[in-house]
């Protein structure tokens, strides 16, 4: 037991060391010139990546604006959704911009920005399908893991059959196009998107909730947070953000 002791003391303290947030200050990131940012890259039109496969969207040139407004070199990596805010805390980007749902669930592990839009999300379904929330009932529901979307539907069940999840968004859209599940609950914008881009007819329900949608640095990143904010408040300001935003939506989507 005496030697046992010390060791657990270790074993405690190295945990918590691990808990911690591993981040670059600003200064360090100022001090390299470059800043590295996380996205996911299957999530359109806000980060994919197109035929040529370059990384595009509107969470890509809002990233490129903010990098450019602080006089940072952007250097994008992409990854798994679900894997992102942990890889942030760890060390491995400086910022994730991946369209993430400012939650406080969330907010307890990474720190976010203010808003950089607000949306929604709906029932996507083929015509005749489920439009309402309890048309839901007895429907089999397609979601990406671990989106809002899924947090949605678990915390507003009707009564479905099931809730498939889906590594990426596009992959809860083929299972929807393919009929193994009745409905895809998503962001509204990635719906119209599927409908402009893919020429499927699909039905949209009404938006079932709002969402504001952030930028995370790693828990305690205070110095880069506030260097974000006012960035995002420069470009929201200098006509940088309706011109991205046009470009992307034919309309600014900023959270008014
Ligand atoms: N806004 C939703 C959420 O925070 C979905 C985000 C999905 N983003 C992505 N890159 N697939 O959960």
């Amino acid at each position: 037991m005496r030697k046992l002791l010390p060791l657990l003391a270790i074993g405690l303290l190295l945990g918590s060391l691990a808990m911690a947030a591993k981040f670059r200050t600003f200064a360090e990131i100022k001090q390299s010139g470059k800043v590295v940012i996380g996205t996911e890259g299957e999530f359109p039109p806000f980060n994919y990546f197109d035929e040529k496969n370059n990384l595009v969207g509107f969470d890509i040139d809002i990233g490129n604006a903010l990098a450019q407004t602080l006089g940072l070199q952007p250097e994008w990596k992409a990854q798994p959704f679900d894997t992102l805010l942990i890889a942030l805390n760890q060390g491995r980007f400086d910022f994730v911009i991946a369209s993430h749902t400012i939650t406080p669930e969330r907010s307890k592990a990474v720190d976010f920005t203010k808003p950089y839009y607000c949306t929604g999300n709906l029932i996507v379904a083929k015509p005749g399908g489920p439009k309402t929330l309890a048309d839901l009932k007895g429907k089999v529901v397609g979601v990406q893991v671990g989106t809002t979307y899924y947090d949605f539907i678990v915390q507003n069940n009707p009564g479905v059959k099931d809730i498939k999840t889906f590594p990426t968004n596009p992959a809860a859209l083929e299972a929807l196009l393919s009929g193994r599940v009745d409905a895809w609950i998503t962001d509204q914008f990635t719906a119209l998107e599927v409908l402009k881009k893919r020429g499927v007819k699909l039905q949209l329900s009404d938006l079932l909730n709002k969402e504001e949608i952030g930028i995370a640095v790693a828990k305690g990143n205070q110095g880069l947070l506030s260097a974000l904010n006012n960035a995002l408040d420069t470009i929201l300001q200098n006509g940088t953000y309706e011109r991205i935003s046009l470009k992307w939506f034919g309309k600014d989507i900023r959270c008014k």
